[in-house]
């Protein structure tokens, strides 16, 4: 079994999902040991004591900066003896003490085919950019904005008339069926990295 710690800001919805595949025995050898937010409103927040799963808001602004902020974090995340780290919405960038304390154990979830359209509103810039495809990915997390080895890739088509809402509707169901499979295959010890590049082990 592994642990798992789950950072998230907001609605979490991509955590919602992950529970969901937690408790219907797809992600048959995931323990969920930590949601942790830094905005003390999140539903994540609920979702996560609704599942009965211990929480953490940690207020950035008790701390005197980000690293201070993300040491914190990763001492937290190691009590619990965590295995990986998934963001799920999480809109903080994760800094030196986590990403060197965790190196290749933390993963994340873009709304767009990376390493187009990183950063926020990803699913607008696409819009805006008039791609036919988007999707979404999710990647080992690194000390840059987006840039971490990829572990898997979603496309969805872009129709003439989606607005950003339709979009990123469509981008989301993607979205949750990729994050947890991208788990399972870390839980199977199926994800080898060679340089920047993500092989998949077969089964
Ligand atoms: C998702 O679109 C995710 O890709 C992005 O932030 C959004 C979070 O949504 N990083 P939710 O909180 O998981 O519903």
């Amino acid at each position: 079994m592994i642990n798992l710690c789950v950072l998230a800001s907001g609605r979490g919805s991509n955590f919602q999902a992950i529970m969901e595949r937690i408790q219907s025995g797809y992600l048959n050898l995931v323990r969920p040991a930590l949601l942790i937010s830094d905005t003390g409103a999140a539903p994540a927040l609920r979702i996560a004591q609704s599942y009965g799963i211990e929480t953490l808001f940690v207020d950035p602004k008790a701390f005197s900066d980000h690293d201070a902020y993300d040491s914190y974090l990763a001492d937290e995340i190691q009590k619990k003896d965590v295995d990986l780290i998934a963001l799920a919405g999480y809109m903080r960038i994760v800094r030196k003490p986590m990403v060197e304390r965790f190196e290749n154990r933390i993963m994340n979830i873009h709304p767009a085919l990376l390493p187009a359209f990183p950063g926020l509103n990803a699913q607008r810039q696409a819009l805006e950019y008039g791609v036919k495809l988007a999707g979404c990915t999710v990647h080992f997390v690194d000390e840059g904005m987006d840039t971490g080895p990829i572990i898997l890739q979603a496309v969805v088509p872009v129709l003439q008339d989606d607005t950003e809402q339709s979009l990123s509707a469509r981008i989301l169901m993607e979205e949750h069926r990729i994050y947890s499979e991208a788990i399972k295959l870390f839980s199977e010890n199926r994800l080898e990295l060679h340089g920047r590049k993500v092989r998949i082990k077969h089964g």
